[in-house]
């Protein structure tokens, strides 16, 4: 069974586009967990657009949680990591003006440093993930600076049709044979919707998929009809 990880990120997005308390992401976790996903998956960024740093703090309390931290490498997150000591984290690039994470992590222009973040959160028993496009380079400077595990960013995938989605799924499927041949574990995750998942499920290397904005906006229309009938219930008098 491939793992389902959930990105709840944008259960806080709809929240913080209010002000309010509500929806609270991590109201989420146990229906996801009820669900079918072994896992949850929430962004700490930089610029705090969605998830908060009290709701890290919160996921991160739950006991028996596997919480999958996604987060840039830089200081101020790191050592909210290390300090939280989640399951698992993913590092990504992180870029201030982009609407989400629009590529995987340079890992063999970064080893110096990347070296560094990996040391230091694994000794923090944290899991750490490199969120990396499938090419070989990348996939083997995950491997030379230590970490377990890649995840491979399926966005190319997702956002291609036709000839040009089918050669970036071969690329998958062979950085993902590459992968496991040297001794990683394999997630994917990006852009991952309920039509284009069943092709990337098919790769046996893969392990555990992150997936969020798909499932939240799935959310909105396969719930929609009952809350509007909840407001009716309510509306009498
Ligand atoms: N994996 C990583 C590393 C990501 O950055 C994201 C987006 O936050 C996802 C998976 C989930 O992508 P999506 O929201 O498109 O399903």
């Amino acid at each position: 069974m491939i793992n389902l990880g959930v990105n709840i990120d944008h259960i806080a997005t709809i929240r913080q586009a209010r002000g309010t308390d509500y929806p609270d992401p991590v109201d989420a976790v146990s229906i996801c967990l009820a669900a079918g996903a072994g896992s949850i998956t929430a962004h700490l960024r930089e610029d705090r657009r969605h998830i908060q740093d009290h709701d890290i703090e919160r996921l991160a309390a739950i006991p028996g949680l596997h919480l999958n931290m996604e987060m840039g490498a830089n200081e101020e997150i790191i050592a909210i990591c290390e300090r939280l000591k989640p399951a698992a984290c993913c590092l990504v690039p992180e870029k201030r003006e982009e609407l989400t994470t629009e590529g995987g992590l340079d890992v063999a222009g970064h080893r110096l440093h990347l070296a560094g973040v990996v040391e230091r959160l694994s000794a923090a028993g944290v899991r750490v993930s490199m969120f990396i496009d499938p090419v070989p380079e990348q996939i083997r400077a995950s491997k030379e600076i230590g970490a377990p595990v890649i995840e491979l960013h399926t966005g190319h995938y997702a956002n291609y049709q036709g000839e040009a989605r089918a050669r970036e799924l071969a690329a998958l499927a062979a950085g993902a044979r590459l992968a496991s041949d040297i001794g990683l574990m394999v997630h994917a995750g990006h852009g991952l919707t309920i039509d284009n998942t069943p092709a990337i499920c098919a790769v046996p290397e893969i392990e555990e998929l992150n997936i969020g904005h798909a499932i939240i906006a799935d959310a909105v229309f396969k719930g929609l009809h009952q809350a509007v009938a909840d407001f009716r219930a309510v509306m009498v008098r």
